[in-house]
């Protein structure tokens, strides 16, 4: 089979363009920088193609020929400098997305696989795991990374509704895994943690998931004859007491032992945004990731394991191998 994946030296790109190469798929993939790229993909058989998400028209054509088109890049950021973000979120999320698709399917391209996220579902009222049904509306995400998501999932909707191609759509939970050059808050989260920055825990819940099972469920989809259908991987609801023991008994950091109360970790981290803001730098830890930490939102895989026959590796591999990767890459914290 012949893929084209966007976002190749993403943390969820790159995992599944080794594994779609790993799986005698014929791959192009597209990445902003040939160099990343061959840091990050060197010694796979893949194609590179370098371009944009912001400017579609120059690479579009490389679709041709291609079977499935898997779609991970993303504007992706849970903290923000001072500016206007929600242009390039809605430009690159929405709008560029739908038209990349419009040209998969001008291009002969049969299957979509797409990346969502599960932080477009909102929270069950009666204490059940959120579905794939439970879709918020643009005014209930958290953040404008989320928003610009749950748009894009609207856009698509409409997108169904005049053409053909089919898309499967993927709403990963938080994702973590080897070969987070970005790196994403989850890698970062590690790094912190390794560097010993992190000056304790707080009361928390979050579904967190290996990136090499969601890029596993992906190239099932692709395989399968599934249509317009959307799947949570929501791997393991944990804590971040929870995560922090893991990292201490994986990479023999002494974890630190403070918990904080809810009240106080938003006090400090809204004074540390308004420092952030005043500096023009981004922080650690934003309002809008504490909200979706202490949101203590579950989300349901059930329906991936039933119609794709995946299952989540423990949470433990996940963080060792992750661990690994960051030590083996130099960026050890
Ligand atoms: N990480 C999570 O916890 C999580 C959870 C749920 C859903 N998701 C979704 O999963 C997908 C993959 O995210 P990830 O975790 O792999 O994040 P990531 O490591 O930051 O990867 C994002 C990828 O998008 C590429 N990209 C960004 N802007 C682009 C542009 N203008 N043109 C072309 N490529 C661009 C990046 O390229 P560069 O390498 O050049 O920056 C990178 O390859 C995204 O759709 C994200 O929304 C992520």
């Amino acid at each position: 089979m012949r893929a084209f994946v966007t976002g190749g030296t993403g943390l969820l790109g790159g995992n599944l363009v080794r594994l779609l190469a790993e799986n005698g798929y014929q791959v192009k993939t597209l990445v902003r920088s040939a160099k990343k790229a061959e840091k990050l993909l060197g010694g796979l058989n893949v194609e590179i193609i370098t371009g944009d998400m912001m400017d579609i028209e120059p690479w579009a054509h490389h679709l041709q020929d291609c079977d499935v088109l898997f779609h991970t890049a993303a504007y992706f950021r849970e903290t923000f400098r001072r500016g206007d973000h929600w242009t390039p979120l809605k430009q690159i999320n929405v709008t560029h997305t739908v038209r990349l698709f419009e040209y998969a399917e001008k291009y002969g391209v049969r299957k979509i696989v797409h990346t969502s996220t599960n932080a477009t579902l909102r929270k069950r009222e009666d204490g059940k795991p959120s579905d794939e049904n439970d879709r918020m509306n643009p005014d209930e995400a958290l953040n404008l990374y989320g928003k610009s998501k749950v748009v894009g999932d609207q856009e698509i909707d409409k997108f169904l509704r005049s053409h053909r191609t089919p898309v499967v759509t993927f709403l990963p939970a938080w994702m973590f895994g080897p070969g987070d050059s970005a790196p994403t808050g989850s890698g970062q989260l590690v790094l912190n943690f390794l560097s010993r920055k992190l000056p304790g825990s707080f009361p928390s819940g979050i579904d967190v998931v290996d990136a090499r099972d969601v890029a596993y469920a992906m190239m099932k989809a692709a395989e399968s004859s599934i249509g317009n259908e959307r799947y949570i991987i929501s791997g393991h609801y944990t804590s971040l007491e929870e995560l922090f023991a893991i990292l201490q008994k994986v990479s023999g950091v002494q974890g630190p032992s403070k918990k904080f109360p809810i009240p106080m970790v938003y006090l400090s981290t809204w004074i540390n945004e308004r420092i952030a803001a005043l500096r023009n730098k981004e922080t650690d830890l934003s309002l809008d990731e504490l909200r979706v930490m202490t949101e203590m939102k579950r989300t349901s895989g059930a329906k991936a394991a039933r119609h794709l026959k995946v299952t989540c590796r423990p949470l433990e591999e996940t963080i060792r191998d992750t661990v690994n990767w960051f030590r083996a890459s130099g960026a050890n914290g």
